[in-house]
């Protein structure tokens, strides 16, 4: 049996302020309990699966609807891809076999989510319109035959996109069987050279900076002779062009999520217009971590994500791992997509194999379940499939169903839907509905402030091959998972004092108020960890006029005097306690100030004996900086277990793809490792599903006793 590791035992009067502000937070926030009018507490999740009414002989739908309702599903998914079933020619809407759909569907209790269609314009708005059309760098422009090929800089596709979407949400908005809205499909940044796209994006430049001065300025333009005297000179930039400037670059990035997120916003104003019940607004996003759009459409009510996890691309754990997938996807997907606004849910969740990737294995018996209890773990409230029918033609034949190529005989995965699906209805009545999660849990709730910006600003200039912020971010999440730490991933501005541990991971953009946030933190009770490549640059990006991280120094309390980047072939270490740790990415080389103390030093090169981490106490609180990033993970995760030590916040040790999350009264146990895992609870316990002894990709639900 493997035991948990505790770390610490004592618990000091300021980790009790802890407790009750970490406790008190991770109850449903207060926005939390609005959408309860969407997804009552009580039914603690639904689940929902797409189909396509256009794609099969109406005279199957109603079969189709009655098969999908006796495997437990509770809403179904049109016309996310349909605007050429919507509007056959132009300013011609045909809703009758919509209509039917979705009345048929409610026959059967199923409610209905819309889409907007946009992601599928119909061939003769591009033939007549072409310029809505996505052009690429190179001038080449996309063409009808595939999906998502119209640019969301075209000012005429926006407008045209809201008069078929004003048509929908005229007939539906009032439509009490309609649940809610899924806007496009899974939006993403376009950078489009078309027509539009260079004026947009100039008139986005001049109202950011305001005169060619300040965007000469921001963009140091004076290097290279780049001088602009108008912003009528401006053109999007060439990405693949040499040298091409990088200030310019992230601006057109940002322009472009920008153009994704309010063109979300406009669809969505345009729907709200006609909602007259309880219908929601969301859309369905490829979780991202480093695009400026997701999380960006205020008009949303909340955002929902989509989430493949076999495709042959990643190993998992173990020999196969391939096949359960690597648990870090979706357990990121959740911490990341709840903080936004308080709630998620999962628009797409793999149901069995996929056709797109290189190798489309099968996943293990068990894993899509196991992707099932992940999602509702994190506190999501609804998840749905895609797709109830294999398809029999197009791109995405052989892409598995919840029922096979007849139509008819649930595949393995739908089998699995529908187990977890009967579940959940055993819960609803088990459960207990908005309890509070364990203390020992809500103790650990950690914070980890991420900034799209500036990993798109490293990914632009990263200085070594050996540097990816994502797997940076990743050996802290991985240690937190771990540890058994809730987790919620925040952005400037949310309210840091609700965690006791923050850690801001290669925030290389910085400026005074955050500077002056995170001292407060610190200075307040917050331990906060910050890392290597955080506040190197100002706000535009560009490097202090001051020694090296200069501003941050203060709060850091040591001087960061230069930095180390060595070739891959020749690897440094760093030693913390008795161990070494080898790193090959990026090196901080500190001097610490008089009362900081050093955690860690440099052992190798021309700078051993250097200090690379350091930590000092400041206020209530301390500050820690790990100037490594280290090859392992394991130097991370040391420091962190020694910061919840220091806070006396007792830690588990669950082994590398073992996850144990809380909600509603339940603890939920996941196993994605290769081993079986025994989860030791308390005799006793009320097991609800499973068994203590979770083999590869199967689960445990337990009842928590209350208070
Ligand atoms: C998703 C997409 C769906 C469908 C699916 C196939 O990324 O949103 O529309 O194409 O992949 O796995």
């Amino acid at each position: 049996m493997r035991s948990r590791t505790r770390i610490g035992s004592r618990l000091g009067a300021v980790a009790i302020v802890f407790l009750l502000a970490a406790f008190a937070e991770v109850r449903p926030p207060a926005r939390a309990q609005s959408f309860d009018r969407y997804f009552p507490a009580k039914d603690l999740t639904t689940v929902g699966v797409y189909y396509y009414p256009e794609h099969w002989d109406p005279a199957q739908w109603e079969r189709d609807f009655r098969n999908m309702a006796a495997m437990g599903f509770e809403f179904t998914h049109f016309a996310e891809f349909a605007w050429a079933q919507l509007e056959p020619e132009e300013g011609r809407y045909d809703f009758r076999w919509l209509d039917r759909s979705v009345e048929l569907a409610a026959e059967h209790k199923l409610g209905v989510v819309l889409c907007t269609s946009t992601a599928t314009p119909p061939v003769w708005l591009v033939r007549k319109y072409p310029e809505v059309l996505a052009t690429a760098e190179d001038g080449s422009r996309m063409d009808h035959g595939s999906r998502q090929h119209a640019s969301f800089s075209s000012t005429f596709y926006r407008e045209y996109s809201s008069k078929l979407i004003e048509q929908l949400a005229r007939r539906y908005g009032g439509d009490e069987r309609v649940i809610g809205w899924q806007l496009d499909n899974e939006p993403r940044r376009f950078l489009d050279y078309g027509k539009d796209a260079p004026a947009r994006f100039r008139a986005w430049l001049e109202k950011k900076y305001g005169t060619i001065d300040a965007l000469n300025a921001a963009w140091g333009t004076a290097f290279w002779s780049g001088t602009y005297t108008s912003f009528s000179q401006i053109n999007l930039p060439l990405h693949r062009q040499w040298g091409m400037n990088l200030h310019q670059r992230l601006d057109h990035y940002r322009f472009a999520d920008e153009e994704t997120a309010t063109f979300l916003d406009e669809q969505a104003r345009v729907i709200r217009k006609h909602v007259k019940g309880r219908q929601w607004i969301t859309s369905n996003y490829i979780p991202m971590y480093d695009v400026g759009y997701v999380g960006a459409s205020r008009e949303l009510d909340f955002d929902s994500y989509t989430r493949y996890m076999v495709y042959g691309a990643d190993r998992g754990l173990g020999p196969r791992g391939y096949r359960v997938g690597e648990y870090t996807r979706i357990a990121m997907a959740n911490d990341f997509f709840r903080p936004l606004k308080g709630m998620y849910g999962v628009m797409e969740l793999q149901p069995g194999q996929v056709n797109w990737g290189a190798i489309n294995p099968q996943p293990l018996p068990g894993a899509v379940r196991l992707w099932l209890w992940h999602v509702f773990s994190g506190g999501s409230k609804f998840t749905c499939t895609y797709r109830y029918r294999a398809p029999l033609y197009g791109y995405e034949a052989y892409h598995a169903g919840i029922v096979g190529t007849d139509g008819v005989t649930p595949t393995a995965g739908g089998r699995e839907y529908a187990q977890f699906i009967a579940d959940i209805r055993r819960l609803r009545e088990k459960a207990d509905a908005g309890a509070p999660v364990p203390a020992a849990y809500a103790r650990r709730a950690t914070g980890i402030l991420l900034d799209a910006d500036s990993i798109q600003a490293i990914g632009l200039n990263r200085q070594t091959t050996e540097w990816n912020t994502e797997s940076h971010v990743l050996k802290y999440y991985r240690a937190l998972k771990s540890f058994g730490a809730p987790v919620d991933f925040v952005r400037r501005g949310a309210d840091l004092a609700r965690y006791p541990v923050l850690v801001v991971p290669a925030h290389q953009m910085i400026d005074e108020e955050l500077i002056a946030a995170l001292t407060r933190y610190a200075e307040q009770g917050g331990m906060l960890l910050l890392t290597c490549r955080t506040g190197l640059h100002d706000r535009r990006g560009h490097l202090w006029e001051a020694k090296f991280y200069e501003p941050m120094w203060k709060l850091v309390g040591a001087e960061i005097e230069s930095y180390d980047l060595p070739m891959p072939h020749a690897p440094n270490t760093v030693r913390f306690g008795s161990e070494d740790f080898e790193w090959s990415s990026w090196g901080d080389l500190l001097k610490p100030r008089p009362g900081t103390a050093t955690w860690a030093t440099h052992q190798g090169d021309f700078y051993a004996g250097t200090p690379a981490v350091v930590s000092r106490k400041l206020g209530k609180g301390t500050v820690t900086w790990v100037g490594v990033d280290t090859r392992s993970g394991q130097l991370e995760k040391q420091v962190l277990a020694r910061l919840f030590a220091e806070r006396g916040i007792a830690v588990e040790g669950y082994p590398e793809g073992v996850l144990v999350e809380y909600r509603d009264g339940l603890g939920i146990a996941l196993n994605y490792s290769d081993k079986d895992f025994v989860m030791p609870l308390p005799a006793g316990t009320e097991i609800l599903v499973g068994d203590t002894t979770l083999e590869t990709a199967s689960v445990l639900v337990w009842k928590t006793p209350r208070g």
